[in-house]
């Protein structure tokens, strides 16, 4: 065997040096200086090294982050100071009750905090002699925790050599949480489901699990972070009674390049952590980690000493927790919603209770299925949460409390709505009222039709919706732009103002319909904005599309046989095409912006409105339309400042006063006839 020369050592110590950098510039400083490819040529070029020369291995090369060896169980371990648990405050009042007591035990003086977000991992120690990592134990029973040394190696934000700084004590034992990032755990259970594994509750889980794995080669693929918040014993060098108070520690091991969190803060009096601990609870959800509450600790070491702790934990620290994001409540009720296509979505009723800030009432169940799968009854007694999002869930029922008073849930077999047979089609989830007159079904696709997803209607709220349709006044997103101030003003609550403020927002509204909006305003099945921009580029307007082909249409990028067939079904549903006809009617007939500009053509009557009142002489109404739209106009029926001519024939009604109100075009007869030669 070849030995290694005293160059091969030094590129050897210089590659870990450089490699332990650049990982601390990765994962510590979330600031890297050299690339992925660069990374990697080093790590080769080391693990080519340490192989050919076996007498170079060191556990502590980074090499060795990839895991060693899986044992067969955890050596126990003792602390050498126990580590304690924290004592609780569940909302501000207690904290501040704690203050007063520290108060009384320091009188008179000036007492700072140090804040820090409470992460919800796993307590670790790591031991570090004269730099070198040595070992890390679990907290345990917090006298005694198990040696995961081995694991911990493999954590990627682990320094396994400390840098040398002023402050290198020659035995320093570190205190902190092992986590997983919120971000790094929806990729870890995206790979257990692919894998066919249980994916893991949550982050907290995650960690514990993984830390926990007899296979370090495991650990070494998860995403594990271990943010230091704390020391243990200390002792040699020149660092005794250097560090006076905990801020001083936690920055003086971040020099020494552990992750510390860089959201603590020093707060110079109680009423900060109080500020600190509004913002924290408003920003929760930001966080890239789980958290469940701030750490407040009295900043000064002395005063800490003098603090001391009871039997359980240290007076001079405190958790002042967040509420549970996961709470116990009753599903009072499972009922079913019916959505904008009809489809039915079980939504259960809550006893109302308060998860982390929010009170709930009611949460989505998806489909029936899933109810199925996580054996839900009503009356039971349940863990709600609410998530990433806001939204809340159902997250498990409580079987145990169960007292036989429970009830199965089944599927309505009529739609609670309009009480027509509901269908569950092929393939499919989801129930479905098949019934287009539903009123549920109504509501929703004129909530969808005014929502920034469709024409984007500004001050028409759904309650109002909800009366027209209540009303019989809405019985299609084309009657909206018939509504008149005369049929407005009866509605209880309504003013004059407001019915004038809804009827600009619908004129404007109509006026800037794009071709685009106005296909995804119409919740066509499996066409949302983006495909409804993509056919509004290749579509003149809606007679246009209404005449594609399905092999046509999948001409076009990204549309597939299942959205043309959707398309195609809808066109061919007689009530949708007597819905069209009446938006071309009230004068909202977008033509695509795209093939607009290409087809300049030279109809007279291009996109002109007109509109028709009284009797004509030489013209039926039909004939008279049919010239219009022949020279490219189109005819409407309700007057604005949009339409472009009135045509008045004998005894005109409405329609011409208005018109003059307006100050729209007015011609006879005879003129419209100039007008179509
Ligand atoms: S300090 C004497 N700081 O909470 C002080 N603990 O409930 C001991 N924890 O076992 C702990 N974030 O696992 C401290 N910033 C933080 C923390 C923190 C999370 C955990 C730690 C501890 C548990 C006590």
């Amino acid at each position: 065997m070849q030995k290694a020369t005293q160059e091969i050592r030094d590129r050897v110590e210089k590659l870990r040096r450089d490699i332990e950098y650049h990982n601390y510039r990765y994962y510590v400083l979330d600031s890297p200086v050299i690339s992925d490819s660069e990374f990697d040529g080093m790590f080769r070029e080391l693990q080519e090294l340490e192989d050919r020369y076996p007498e170079m291995q060191s556990q502590n090369s980074p090499t060795q982050r990839i895991g060693k060896e899986p044992s067969e169980s955890f050596r126990h371990r003792s602390h050498t100071l126990p580590m304690s648990s924290l004592d609780n405050a569940f909302d501000l009042t207690e904290w501040e009750s704690y203050v007063q007591r520290i108060r009384k035990m320091l009188p008179g003086e000036e007492i700072e905090f140090w804040v820090d977000p409470k992460l919800d991992g796993l307590a670790v120690e790591a031991i570090f002699e004269n730099g070198v990592f040595q070992t890390a134990i679990t907290r345990g029973d917090g006298y005694t925790g198990e040696d995961v040394t081995a694991n911990m190696r493999t954590v990627r934000n682990m320094p396994l050599q400390l840098f040398e700084t002023d402050f290198l004590p020659a035995y320093l034992e570190v205190r902190g949480e092992v986590v997983i990032y919120e971000e790094h755990f929806e990729e870890l259970n995206r790979l257990q489901r692919e894998q066919d594994r249980k994916p893991f509750a949550n982050p907290r889980n995650a960690a514990a699990g993984s830390l926990r794995q007899l296979d370090p080669k495991i650990t070494a693929q998860r995403p594990l972070r271990y943010i230091i918040y704390g020391i243990g014993s200390v002792s040699g060098g020149e660092t005794e009674d250097i560090w006076t108070t905990q801020a001083e520690i936690i920055r003086g091991l971040e020099k020494l390049g552990l992750s510390v969190n860089p959201d603590s803060r020093l707060c110079r009096n109680a009423k900060e952590v109080e500020e600190y601990y509004q913002k924290l609870v408003e920003k929760r959800r930001e966080f890239p980690y789980e958290i469940d509450g701030v750490v407040s600790k009295v900043n000064s070491l002395e005063q800490q000493n003098r603090l001391g702790s009871t039997a359980r934990a240290p007076r001079w620290a405190l958790a002042i927790k967040f509420e549970s994001m996961q709470v116990e409540t009753v599903l009072q009720d499972i009922q079913v919603q019916v959505g904008r296509i009809g489809t039915m979505t079980p939504v259960a009723k809550l006893e109302p209770v308060s998860v982390g800030g929010v009170t709930i009432s009611r949460a989505t169940l998806h489909n029936e299925d899933e109810i199925r799968s996580k054996d839900l009854k009503i009356g039971d007694r349940v863990i709600v949460q609410r998530a990433g999002d806001v939204i809340p869930e159902v997250v498990r029922p409580l079987p145990e409390k169960r007292d036989g008073r429970e009830r199965e849930f089944y599927f309505p077999e009529n739609c609670p709505v309009c009480g027509s047979k509901v269908s569950r089609l092929q393939g499919e989830a989801a129930y479905r009222c098949l019934n287009l007159s539903c009123p549920a079904i109504l509501l929703q696709s004129l909530i969808h039709f005014v929502s920034k997803t469709g024409l984007d209607i500004d001050g028409i709220g759904h309650k109002w919706i909800e009366t027209w349709v209540e009303k019989g006044m809405v019985q299609s997103p084309a009657d909206l732009f018939k509504l008149q101030k005369e049929d407005l003003l009866p509605l209880e609550r309504m003013g004059p103002k407001q019915a004038d403020n809804m009827l600009n927002a619908l004129e404007e509204a109509k006026n800037r319909a794009t071709l685009d909006k106005f296909i995804s305003a119409l919740g066509i099945r499996l066409i949302g904005e983006e495909t409804s921009k993509l056919l509004a580029k290749h579509y003149r307007d809606m007679d246009e599309l209404s005449r594609a082909s399905k092999e046509g249409l999948q001409q076009i990028e990204d549309i597939g046989p299942e959205i043309a067939e959707s398309i195609q079904s809808f066109f061919q549903n007689p009530r949708n095409r007597e819905l069209l006809e009446d938006f071309k009617q009230v004068g909202l007939w977008p033509i695509s912006e795209h093939v607009q500009k290409e087809v300049e053509s030279d109809l007279p009557l291009k996109e002109k409105k007109f509109i028709f009142t009284g009797r004509l002489q030489n013209l039926t109404r039909s004939r008279a339309k049919e010239r219009v739209e022949q020279a490219g106009g189109h005819v409407v029926s309700a007057v604005s400042k949009n339409v472009d001519y009135v045509v008045i024939g004998e005894d005109p009604g409405s329609k011409y006063n208005k018109a003059r109100e307006l100050g729209v075009e007015i011609i006879d007869e005879e003129q419209f006839l100039e007008l179509l030669s």
